[in-house]
């Protein structure tokens, strides 16, 4: 028999660290909340869209797209809503795991299921980026027409009609959407980023 028959391999545990050090940059979740309209989801892409084309690793979580796969068997009630958030959140920890930098545009209505998702990671790798735009100027945009819907009743718990949004109280970024462009949205987010020596 041969030493190696009684030697056990151990594979060496890669950890967060590991996978940043290969990556050359940090890893975070910029996570954005605003209601339907604000514009969440176009500047979540634009950030990712530039984090790829500058070589950065990342990923977008998208609420309209989750709702159809991981997340398909929810719709908007209140408890739904914090289970879609509860979920979310454990994906964006594993993401950031992985050693990426990703974006996720969800409502996230509520105070304490964002806060909740903060409490999952470490210090400084959730921030929350809130998407403020008056509820009348999402309203105009209407890019659904999901808010005439709502307004005629024929959707229930509409977040901004029937259904509240609480207002983050300190996030880390906040931007202005009726006051920004897109392209300034995004150097908000990279000069946070490149602050927080991220990237
Ligand atoms: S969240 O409240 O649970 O965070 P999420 O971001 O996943 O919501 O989904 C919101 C999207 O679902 C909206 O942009 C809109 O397209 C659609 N939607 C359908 N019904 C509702 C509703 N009752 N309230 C808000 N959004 C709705």
């Amino acid at each position: 028999m041969t030493k190696e028959a009684n030697i056990t391999w151990h594979e060496s545990t890669i950890s967060k660290l590991d996978r940043r050090l290969q990556n050359g940059h940090g890893s975070c979740t910029l996570w954005f909340t605003g209601l339907s309209g604000s514009g969440k989801s176009t500047i979540a892409n634009a950030v990712s869209n530039e984090l790829y084309r500058q070589g950065i690793n990342e990923y977008v979580l998208d609420g309209d797209n989750i709702r159809h796969g991981l997340n398909g068997d929810l719709g908007f009630s209140e408890y739904e809503r914090t289970e879609n958030i509860r979920r979310i959140g454990e994906v964006a920890k594993l993401f950031v795991d992985s050693g990426k930098v990703i974006t996720t545009a969800f409502i996230s209505p509520f105070s304490s299921d964002r806060e909740k998702v903060r409490d999952l990671f470490e210090e400084g790798e959730f921030i929350e980026v809130f998407v403020s735009c008056p509820l009348e100027e999402c309203e105009r945009r209407d890019p659904k027409q999901l808010y005439q819907k709502a307004r005629r009743g024929e959707i229930k718990n509409f977040t901004g009609i029937d259904s509240p949004y609480e207002r983050p109280t300190s996030p880390e970024i906040t931007i202005q959407t009726d006051l920004l462009t897109v392209e300034e949205a995004v150097e908000k987010v990279f000069e946070y980023l490149r602050n927080k020596n991220i990237i």
